[in-house]
């Protein structure tokens, strides 16, 4: 019997320590307290894992990777593993000195996440105050430098009117990709759903600004785009199929199968302490779970579409449906498809300041 393919992607949670309070952040309610985290020295075995396990990519994230003061150290060792290393961060704990040494560490991208495009839009969703223009001071850097840099815009129904600046902003700072990513509801932010969910008119122009945005840019800049999944018709393929093609690892050494995979209570989750990374991927129970087709509801498994959305989010699935077997609720197939719609309609009624920071 063959196992799975080797994974190309490794999220690393660093941390879930953050200076910024985004309502709209995925990390889960329950955050690993600093004294939970896994040390450098457990991280960089994790890293030869890696690499010995097939993961070509390494995405250092948080919580606020900078705020990991051995993060220079902990990218060293990604590098000497082997593994490429993107960085995702908001900026806030970086400074021009600690960009230089990562650089001199190895690092090989930088993904700068931006909560809107003016200080009084963006500090207020992050509610930190000063974090866009740190932020901007350190885009500079970064270009400075020559990281190659991709700007994350998080996307929800407060500063969707800010798309239009998003994509000059990007043009200024002359990065080469952007990715324009609508709020997934997964952790804290599903607490928040209603008051970030955008409207239809939104989301209408928002396809034709990406579109727009694309054409006008073909070839000097690449514009990713994760569109606002409850007014899909079918779903995402969520990690690209369960334990498919990438795992994450939480500050804890929990090794899971996506970012909000603990929702899935009746889940047990293996540890970086248990076995070595590739064995958890190749045997995990919990990595078996949901891959493959076996798992699949009639509906997907004799649907054209299997081999393109994966039967879509089996965190959605749990969240909406209560069964993290049943077909994507997004899919327009689905008989939950209805409680989308519902949740929908009662969605964009609630008012814009109702929102829980993340404390
Ligand atoms: Fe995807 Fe399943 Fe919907 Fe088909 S029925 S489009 S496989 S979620
Ligand atoms: Fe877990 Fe989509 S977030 S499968």
């Amino acid at each position: 019997m063959t196992g799975p393919a080797p994974p190309i992607a490794l999220l690393a949670e660093l941390t879930h320590r953050c200076p910024l309070m985004c309502p709209y952040c995925s990390n889960p309610l329950d955050l690993a307290r600093k004294e939970a985290e896994l040390s450098t020295e457990t991280w960089t075995r994790v890293f030869r894992e890696a690499a010995d396990a097939g993961v070509l990519q390494l995405h250092l994230s948080g919580g606020e990777p900078a705020s990991r003061r051995d993060l220079e150290d902990l990218t060293q060792a990604a590098a000497q593993a082997g593994l490429y290393t993107n960085l995702i961060t908001s900026g806030i704990g970086l400074t021009q000195r600690r960009l230089k040494a990562l650089e001199a560490a190895g690092l090989d991208h930088v993904q700068l996440s931006l909560q809107g495009t003016t200080s009084a839009t963006a500090d207020r969703i992050g509610g930190y105050d000063g974090g866009f223009k740190r932020k901007l001071q350190v885009a500079d850097w970064v270009a400075e430098i020559g990281f190659p840099l991709t700007l994350n815009v998080v996307m929800h129904r407060q500063n969707l009117h800010e798309l239009e600046d998003a994509f000059a902003l990007a043009d200024r700072l002359q990065v080469r990709r952007v990715e324009i990513a609508c709020v997934q509801f997964h952790g804290w932010a599903s607490r928040n759903r209603a008051a970030l969910q955008p409207t239809r008119d939104q989301v209408a122009a928002l396809k034709d600004s990406v579109a727009q945005a694309r054409a006008e840019r073909d070839g000097r800049m690449v514009i990713d785009f994760v569109p606002p999944d409850y007014y899909s018709d079918y779903p995402k393929a969520c990690m690209g199929g369960w334990g498919s093609t990438g795992l994450v690892i939480n500050p804890a050494g929990k090794v899971l199968p996506c970012h909000a995979a603990e929702t899935m209570s009746h889940l047990t989750f293996a540890t970086v302490q248990d076995a070595p990374l590739g064995e958890i991927w190749k045997n995990d129970p919990a990595f078996q779970a949901y891959r493959g087709e076996d798992w699949m509801p009639d509906l997907c498994r004799n649907c054209a579409r299997k081999s393109i959305d994966f039967g879509g989010c089996r965190c959605q699935a749990m969240a909406i449906v209560g069964d993290p077997t049943a077909t994507d609720p997004v899919c327009s197939k689905s008989p939950d498809r209805a409680k989308v719609d519902q949740l929908l309609a009662t969605d964009v009624t609630a008012a814009d300041d109702d929102f829980a920071y993340r404390r």
